[in-house]
């Protein structure tokens, strides 16, 4: 990244500032039996600023999609504060609301699932039009052509159905149509992982020049630290719902300083600390169970599976703190860090 863009990021309006955001679900496991609590998100904090992506990582199950149904309005925080555009959504008119819902777009991890397989390309793109503006037929005809050609598509695949397009070409469809109202934040859920390695760079690409050119916010979900790491600008790392490592992509890539992230970073092929090829796409696989979040750990989320636990974490829950550049809930950061 140039450095004029890094001094203008400072300035760049905020879009979205989490506040403490909870989400807890009642798990029913017996008909008689009293409703369980699950915490699926335990009380995570961030901004985005326009023209910035935070990128949230983290294992299977540890709170990623709740927090981006949250950020999306599609789900109420349980507790926290979300500002999007400045407006406390949980206090937004109804008026607000409306403008909130076109200013927060989402694209899912499987673009065929959410596109209409009934629906030529150029109804799709235009459906949020017809029903959020009144533009004319042929105005949102020429805004859709103008978007095919934005997200690298041909004119002659306004008339196309889902069905008879590659994994890639849909998910730019998806992008596209997330695009059609102008958001000023989009929210992605693992939208490269169903893709191919050579397919994921050219979308994630694709993602950079609109970001670049529309001055997009992006709320980035993913487990893979080789797409985070082309894509980032801020990393947020969950453990069970909660954030213990958050801060800037280059600091916790170049030194992690919780135990999870360690982790996380030596099990992803093609960075730094690792020696296999980059080529191959891994789940990230850790040693020992992650506990469930029915009953989670009662000290620090990680105490379970950490190489470096002792009695003071299983009884005491780190905080986030700042160190070195950026917030860490670990009691023992600082032995991280370089002598
Ligand atoms: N509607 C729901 N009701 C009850 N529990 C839920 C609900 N949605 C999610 N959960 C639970 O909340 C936790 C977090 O789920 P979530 O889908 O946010 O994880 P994730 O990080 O997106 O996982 P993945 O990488 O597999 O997509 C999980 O334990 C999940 O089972
Ligand atoms: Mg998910």
């Amino acid at each position: 990244m140039s450095t004029s863009q890094n001094a203008s990021a400072g300035k760049a309006p905020l879009v979205v500032e989490a506040r403490d955001l909870k989400r807890v679900y009642e798990v029913r496991r017996g008909f008689m039996r009293a409703p369980d609590h699950l915490q699926a998100v335990g009380g995570v904090s961030f901004t985005v600023q326009a023209g910035r992506t935070l990128a949230v990582v983290g294992e299977s199950g540890c709170g990623k999609s709740t927090l981006a149904r949250m950020i999306s309005l599609i789900e109420t925080p349980t507790e926290g504060q979300l500002l999007i555009q400045g407006i406390d959504t949980a206090h937004a008119s109804r008026e607000e609301r409306l403008g909130l819902r076109k200013a927060v777009q989402l694209v899912f991890q499987n673009p065929y699932g959410s596109l209409n397989p009934r629906k030529k390309i150029g109804a799709i793109l235009e459906a949020p039009l017809e029903i959020n503006t009144s533009l004319s037929a042929g105005e949102r005809a020429s805004r859709a052509r103008d978007m095919l050609a934005r997200v690298g598509l041909r004119p002659e695949h306004y008339d196309r159905y889902p069905h008879m397009f590659s994994g890639g070409q849909r998910q730019r469809i998806a992008i596209a149509r997330a695009l059609m109202l102008n958001p000023a934040l989009v929210v992605a859920d693992e939208p490269v992982s169903a893709l191919d390695v050579s397919i994921q760079a050219q979308v994630l690409n694709l993602l950079a020049d609109l970001q670049q050119s529309m001055g997009l916010a992006y709320l980035f979900i993913s487990h893979d630290l080789g797409v985070v790491r082309h894509i980032a600008h801020d990393v947020l790392v969950m453990y069970l719902g909660h954030a213990v490592e958050q801060g800037k992509k280059n600091s916790l890539f170049a030194q992690p300083l919780h135990p999870y992230t360690q982790a996380l970073l030596a099990s992803t092929p093609g960075i730094a600390g690792n020696d296999a090829s980059g080529t191959i796409k891994q789940r990230i696989v850790l040693k020992g169970e992650l506990p469930s979040p029915l009953n989670p750990p009662s000290g620090c989320v990680f105490s379970t599976r950490c190489p470096h636990v002792t009695e003071r974490c299983r009884a005491e829950r780190p905080l986030l703190r700042e160190v070195a550049n950026r917030q860490v809930a670990c009691h023992y950061a600082e032995k991280f860090l370089p002598a």
